[in-house]
């Protein structure tokens, strides 16, 4: 194929990392004399035409950097045919041979779109959550993980000088990958996930009072936002148990901030892989972590996977949590 422009674009929450697939895409492409476009503002900058050329140097200085250059945002608009219609069309009109998106879920749905419409797409998987359900990994999750439990560190420094419970609400939607290794990583003595139907008695106040009785005098429960059951647990279990119990919701700090090591490589690894698949003629691919190896899925395959959590994972976590 004679493939001259990509253009790229990031879209959903943003996530650490992203900077460094938009960074590795764009030096690779212009390497190999390929012209690298940023849309702005996800599906919305097609619409709109909210497109500017890049270049090698466009990039620098972001790898380090947390959220994402081209900015994001969920397009409600880009879900109508007529949305759709103008992007396509405008992708025609600026010669956008192929678009690479960074994002979750929903991006991986509205690039289908795209690439049903003719225009080929190359996904990257990049959301804080780790739910998309063809990849076993996503650009931003371990710094959203490391960002938690950096701020569980502290917040345990507060609850073993009180003797209390402290619970931290962390983020995902819908999904416990967050909650869960944060949980390992702090040494949680329960992690309330939306995956699981928890038992109140059983999975809080058994744990509490069987850690206590074997010497524990402090507790750090993690509940993932998707339960929406924060506060009402926390009232529960002063309530029951008569400890001083403190809520913290992480909220977007888990977000923010410099990408780990491990997002920079995989983004980056990413990256120069969408643009060798582009250059090999490939079409409507999601890069995916699969066997802790990174490759290439077809996108109507990709976005059929349903995604397994990893139960195993989360009873060793809570069988060395005491
Ligand atoms: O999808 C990533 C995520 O951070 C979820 O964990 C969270 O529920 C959601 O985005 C928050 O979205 P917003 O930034 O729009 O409030």
């Amino acid at each position: 194929m004679n493939f001259k422009t990509v253009a790229i674009l990031t879209s959903g929450g943003d996530a650490p990392g992203m900077n460094a697939a938009i960074r590795a895409v764009v030096r690779s492409a212009a390497s190999k004399g390929i012209r690298p476009l940023g849309v702005r503002r996800g599906f919305n900058g097609l619409i709109y035409r909210d497109v500017f050329e890049m270049n090698i140097r466009s990039v620098s200085d972001i790898i380090e950097r947390g959220g994402t250059i081209l900015y994001t945002a969920r397009s409600p608009e880009f879900l109508t045919d007529k949305g759709l219609k103008k992007a396509v069309d405008n992708c025609a009109r600026m010669n956008i041979d192929a678009i690479v998106v960074i994002g979750g879920d929903g991006s991986m749905r509205g690039a289908e779109r795209l690439c049903k419409s003719g225009i080929n797409c190359i996904c990257l998987p990049g959301t804080i959550d780790n739910d998309i359900a063809c990849s076993e990994y996503s650009i931003g999750f371990d710094t959203a993980v490391n960002n938690a439990m950096l701020m569980i560190d502290k917040i345990r420094d507060t609850a073993q000088s009180h003797d209390r419970c402290n619970i931290i609400e962390v983020m995902g939607r819908r999904c416990g990958n967050i909650a869960v290794h944060t949980g390992m990583a702090v040494g949680a003595t329960a992690i309330l996930i939306p995956e699981y139907k928890f038992n109140f008695q059983k999975d809080i106040i058994d744990r509490i009072n069987f850690t206590q009785s074997i010497g524990k005098r402090h507790f750090i429960i993690i509940i993932a936002e998707g339960l929406r059951q924060t506060q009402k647990i926390n009232e529960e279990i002063v309530r029951k148990i008569g400890i001083e119990s403190r809520v913290t919701i992480l909220g977007h700090v888990q977000r923010g901030g410099s990408p780990s090591a491990k997002d920079r490589i995989a983004a980056s690894e990413m990256g120069c892989l969408a643009v060798e698949l582009l250059m090999s003629g490939e079409n409507g691919k999601v890069i995916v972590v699969k066997n802790n190896r990174i490759i290439p899925i077809d996108i109507y395959a990709a976005l059929k996977s349903k995604k397994l959590f990893d139960f195993n994972f989360y009873e060793k976590a809570l069988e060395i949590s005491v």
